[in-house]
């Protein structure tokens, strides 16, 4: 098998067909005239390790990966960077020349990469962060901050218990905080995430009151669609600069393109509007 012709890549899930991957990199393969193709990989569970081994066997350069899948792809793959176990999740799938499968996240790089881009000086490092939401998301968001060096991540959701988890796996630095007392470990926090689902199209907004703020806190949100939603509008009212999510998805795209198709692909103002696009 030669796994150098038409380089094929594609996102697996279930259901998938929702999935924007397949937009940012043909945005790419496009404009880097790559004679490469990246495809919609419908997924269901009980088929993901013989649909894996499918891609192997045709010859695939890999995959990303996304729900239900991700826990799955790192279990199966036969190594996994050490972001990718630190997050316990995979996004991002490699397969060697040998057929050999390597798992990466690269949701914390995205996170942090549109945090620099967007936010660039205004976001101070050294203050502690407020994250909200303890899923699948936050994980990475919090390994993401914690290698950024910062010192303290306060630590709120709704269900406690998963917070708590997190805590415990990432160390000293995660501090729990209770879901209703969120806003008053405000004061202090140079950095305000949004990684739960509040807020999204169809989903009741997060409503928290941002007046205990710091004046030169960030915020960002991780939901994207609206992009601007109303954690995020609440916080331009009070005078936060904001970031929004758009750019983390862009930005995770980076690594897997780069690997699949040979080129560290650029995020542009034309790929912002290709992805908003109706
Ligand atoms: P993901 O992997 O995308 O982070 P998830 O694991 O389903 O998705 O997590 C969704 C997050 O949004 C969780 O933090 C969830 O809180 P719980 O752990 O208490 O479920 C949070 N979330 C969803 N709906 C919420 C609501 N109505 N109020 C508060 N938090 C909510």
């Amino acid at each position: 098998m030669n796994r150098s012709e038409l380089p094929r890549a594609g996102v697996m899930g279930w259901p998938v067909k929702h999935s924007r991957s397949p937009r940012l990199h043909g945005y790419w393969l496009k404009k880097y005239g790559i004679a490469g193709s990246y495809t919609h990989v419908p997924t269901p569970p009980e088929d993901f390790a013989a649909a894996l081994k499918r891609l192997v066997d045709e010859g695939w350069r890999g995959a990303n990966v996304t729900i239900p899948h991700k826990e799955a792809a790192l279990a199966l793959a036969d190594e996994a960077t050490e972001r990718a176990r630190a997050i316990g999740a995979a996004n991002t799938l490699l397969i060697g020349d040998d057929g050999r499968i390597r798992a990466d996240n690269t949701d914390a790089f995205g996170f942090i990469e549109n945090l620099k881009e967007l936010a660039g000086a205004c976001w101070d490092r050294e203050k502690p962060a407020l994250v909200l939401g303890a899923g699948g998301a936050a994980r990475a968001v919090i390994h993401a901050l914690l290698e950024e060096g910062a010192p303290e991540v306060r630590l709120a959701n709704r269900t406690a218990a998963r917070a708590e988890a997190l805590a415990e796996a990432f160390g000293a630095r995660v501090r729990v905080i209770d879901w209703p007392m969120a806003e008053t470990v405000l004061p202090g926090a140079g950095l305000i995430v949004n990684t739960t689902s509040l807020g999204m199209a169809g989903q009741p907004p997060l409503t928290l009151d941002l007046l205990g703020a710091d004046d030169a806190a960030v915020a960002t949100d991780i939901v994207y669609t609206p992009l601007i939603t109303p954690f995020l509008a609440a916080a331009a009212a009070r005078g936060l600069k904001t970031v929004d999510g758009l750019g983390m998805l862009l930005h995770q795209g980076r690594p897997g393109f780069a690997a699949w198709f040979g080129v560290d692909p650029k995020v542009d103002e034309g790929l912002r509007a290709a992805m908003l696009a109706p």
